[in-house]
């Protein structure tokens, strides 16, 4: 980038002549945003392009002006695509630059664009552009991990796990019925940023600095041009408000918390202590001094990556909340934590989605986990309840099976039946029937249940809802 700095005018940076002295040169590098929003760039034009389809047809600028404005802007984008553009730091930020660039090409026409605008609404048009572009690239990785998940409960739907609460084992369920449950947070996610997009989705443009335009615009065919649903319908709030901005990163906070989650259990689940899954080898790296680690690098570091999202939501908010009415160049602020949650949630969400079909579980180990620890007890309660005891009676009957079957070191399908009559004597050899794993899983055969049968409905249920 180049940086016609010290010897600057105010006025070459395009605003206005008012000014006695050259812009100081840490002013201008410090105030300067051209670095990180030329990332705006195609949106910027896509909205100046628009802009000035509006401007010619309600008269306000020719049919000439119109034309050559096109030109101008349709070859400043191919400079920007092939990398061959001259981005100027003295110029500011990114709509100064493409304007100073469109002058030059195209003459008066190109100092025409401006009118009835104000960098205010440019910029805010730009960012809801580029973040509903985002957005539905985002929506549509999040789907692919759904998939990846779901393709994964289906192979699964009977491989028998432990259920954690407190990470003790709790009872036992479907390592399908585990995998749906993240299917199931996603979707949330995608519902809220599905949501958040109807409010992204609007147009600041035609609110100009913060007040409206003299001119006679016409707002709604800018709006239908661009694809937003609707204009913003107060020129102040238009200019100011940045919640969309943090409410994407709200919803963004939430699948780095949900994508955090899932990684930590990967990350548990593959060292040998559990011994769950294996990752294939592209997706964890060794060490330099421990020649027998192989360290879930993947996960490890989507889990941290969960923080600086995080950050940024916060970054967001406490940047919003101290300021008046209406823009304030606070804002420029806006964009750096935005684009990283962007470009964060994408890697993530990629990653993910190549690494889960990776996922090998042991089925063998999943089983050996899910037979320690008593997973079964709730499901001899239940029996017993059946046999018509009382739930509290059963309830503490087993937990004496328990107490029994501890002090053995064996399982409580190990006691044998006159240990589990003396202390419940409604307990006949049908037991067994209830401390089985498969069949404490198939029991709970209801929407929702970990049963097989309806881990198998619910991936054909996301199957049809996915694509
Ligand atoms: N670079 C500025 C931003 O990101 C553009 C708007 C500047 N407006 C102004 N009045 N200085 O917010």
């Amino acid at each position: 980038m180049s940086a016609h700095s010290s010897s600057l005018h105010a006025k070459d940076a395009g605003w206005s002549g008012r000014f006695a002295e050259p812009v100081a040169e840490f002013v201008l590098r410090y105030t300067a945003s051209v670095g990180f929003d030329q990332r705006l760039a195609l949106a910027d034009i896509a909205g100046s392009l628009a802009h000035a389809a509006m401007l010619a047809e309600v008269g306000l600028i020719s049919a000439q002006d119109r034309a050559d404005i096109e030109r101008g802007l349709t070859q400043i984008r191919g400079e920007i695509e092939r990398g061959e553009f001259d981005w100027q730091l003295a110029l500011e930020d990114v709509h100064l630059n493409v304007e100073r660039r469109l002058t030059e090409l195209v003459g008066d026409a190109g100092k025409r664009l401006h009118t009835a605008r104000s960098r205010n609404d440019q910029v805010a048009t730009d960012l809801r552009l580029w973040l509903r572009g985002e957005i539905d690239g985002l929506a549509a990785l999040l789907a692919a991990v759904q998939r990846a998940l779901v393709a994964q409960a289906e192979a699964h739907a009977a491989t028998v796990m432990p259920g954690f609460t407190h990470l003790q084992v709790a009872q036992p369920v479907t390592f399908g019925h585990h995998l749906l449950a993240y299917v199931e947070m996603f979707e949330r996610d995608r519902e809220r940023l599905a949501d958040c997009r109807r409010r992204v989705n609007r147009l600041p443009l035609g609110a100009a600095a913060l007040a409206g335009t003299t001119f006679p615009i016409d707002r709604a065919a800018v709006a239908h041009k661009l694809g937003f649903d609707g204009v913003c319908e107060n020129s102040l709030d238009a200019v100011s408000d940045r919640d969309y901005a943090i409410e994407f990163c709200a919803a963004a906070s939430l699948v780095m918390v949900h994508v955090s989650r899932l990684c930590e259990e990967l990350v548990l689940w593959m060292t040998p202590r559990f011994g769950f899954i294996r990752l294939p080898d592209r997706f964890t790296t060794g060490s330099s001094i421990m020649p027998q680690k192989k360290n879930p690098d993947v996960a490890e570091l989507a889990r941290g990556k969960s923080g600086r999202v995080a950050g940024h939501l916060m970054g967001l908010i406490v940047l919003m909340k101290g300021q008046p009415l209406t823009y304030n160049k606070d804002n420029q602020e806006d964009k750096e934590p935005l684009f990283d949650t962007v470009d964060t949630l994408r890697e993530t969400l990629r990653a993910l989605a190549e690494m889960i079909p990776g996922i090998e579980a042991d089925a063998a180990a999943l089983r050996r986990a899910a037979a320690e620890g008593f997973s079964t007890a709730t499901d001899f309660a239940d029996y017993l309840v059946r046999k018509g005891l009382p739930f509290r009676d059963a309830h503490e009957a087993v937990a004496r099976a328990v107490r029994l079957a501890s002090e053995r070191n064996c399982d409580l399908a190990d006691l044998p039946l006159a240990d589990l009559q003396a202390i419940a004597p409604q307990t006949g050899a049908d037991v067994r029937g209830a401390l089985d794993l498969d069949a404490a899983v198939a029991a709970r055969d209801h929407v929702g249940g970990t049963a097989p049968a309806q881990v198998r409905a619910q991936c054909e249920r996301w199957r049809e809802r996915l694509g």
